[in-house]
């Protein structure tokens, strides 16, 4: 503190300025809130599993389970009925089906496709956004193609449009690329206008670092123990906030609606600085490793799990994101609702 701050303090002190008489009450706290969290602001993510009344839990995320379709859609009618605005589906696809090539991905009747045209069907009135990326259909669980060590970017891109063309045609609402080959989105954009899904949002995993925090949705989806190397050569450097800020002006350049930042709480001041700058809606991920961070510190006793899933959205809404991907978002709607 300056001199000159402190001589500030101490005056205003003097005047009759208290920071705490605001604070006295609930009813006075409630008056001054700045942002709130609802469960419009929630989107939750769905593992989802072949066959049926299948449900597998995931060792690494409490709590958590990969569902077959079925019960895919039971969970869908739930978080409407919260009043959650989207899922976000990622399929566990069959080993047997992961190539090279990815091929997989743009199979019109490939697990993914089956689960968006059922819970299409089944709750209409729900969002559905639909990952893009090769990384649980390659059976090197790299995002892209590879050519030896190499992960190639306009062949990627090419496979990527296959897939998301293939998506939408399956119902899905919003594509989210969260590849970070470069030119997707200028791509996407095209071949899914040329296509007739002019109407399809494109939310760009605009910001999406090279982290550990992902481990446990590796394994959610099975590519973790594939994964050769890092995803550093695409993914973005932990120490760099300035190259993230020009993905994301070249991703809205390319016409991405929405942008995302991921991780989230590692990277808030990322999101609110995308936010001060650009003026777009910005979501971001609670990732994984986030969400298992909380659990497992709450299942040994360390802190209290409602009040710290509850804090850590309350910092995505603060930071400034229109939305939270989060595996909490079904337990933070029925705590909002009370
Ligand atoms: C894959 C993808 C990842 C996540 C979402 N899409 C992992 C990765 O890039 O390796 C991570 C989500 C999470 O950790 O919850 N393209």
């Amino acid at each position: 503190m300056t001199q000159s701050t402190r001589e500030r303090a101490d005056l205003d002190f003097l005047a009759g300025k208290r920071m705490r008489r605001t604070r006295q009450t609930g009813w006075s706290r409630a008056m001054v809130q700045e942002t709130d969290l609802t469960s419009r602001d929630l989107i939750l993510p769905l593992f989802i599993l072949e066959g049926e009344n299948q449900r597998e839990k995931i060792a690494t995320m409490p709590g958590v389970e990969r569902l077959s379709i079925d019960l895919a859609i039971e969970v869908a009618k739930e978080a409407r009925d919260l009043g959650i605005p989207a899922l976000a589906l990622f399929p566990c696809t069959q080993n047997d089906r992961r190539t090279e090539d990815g091929r997989e991905s743009y199979n019109p009747d490939n697990l993914m496709c089956q689960a968006l045209r059922a819970i299409k069907k089944a709750v209409p009135d729900i969002g559905l956004i639909a990952d893009v990326a090769l990384d649980p259909y390659t059976s090197h669980g790299h995002d892209g193609l590879m050519d030896g060590e190499i992960i190639l970017n306009d062949e990627s891109v090419a496979v990527l449009i296959k897939q998301a063309l293939n998506q939408a045609a399956a119902g899905a609402d919003i594509i989210a690329p969260s590849d970070m080959m470069d030119g997707r989105i200028g791509a996407l954009r095209e071949a899914l206008d040329a296509e007739g899904y002019e109407n399809v949002i494109l939310l760009s995993y605009a910001a999406k670092f090279a982290s550990a925090f992902y481990g446990p949705f590796r394994d959610a989806v099975g590519s973790g123990a594939r994964l050769k190397g890092d995803k550093k050569t695409y993914q973005l450097e932990p120490f760099n906030r300035e190259e993230a800020l020009r993905e994301v002006e070249q991703d809205l350049l390319e016409a991405a609606d929405w942008v995302m930042v991921k991780p989230g709480m590692a990277y808030l001041d990322i999101v609110r600085e995308v936010k001060d700058r650009f003026e777009v809606p910005v979501f971001a991920y609670q990732v994984s490793g986030e969400y298992a961070q909380i659990e497992f510190a709450a299942a040994a006793g360390a802190l209290d799990r409602d009040g710290a899933m509850m804090e850590s959205l309350i910092a995505f809404k603060r930071a400034g994101c229109s939305g939270i991907l989060t595996y909490f978002a079904l337990d933070a709607a029925k705590k909002i609702r009370g």
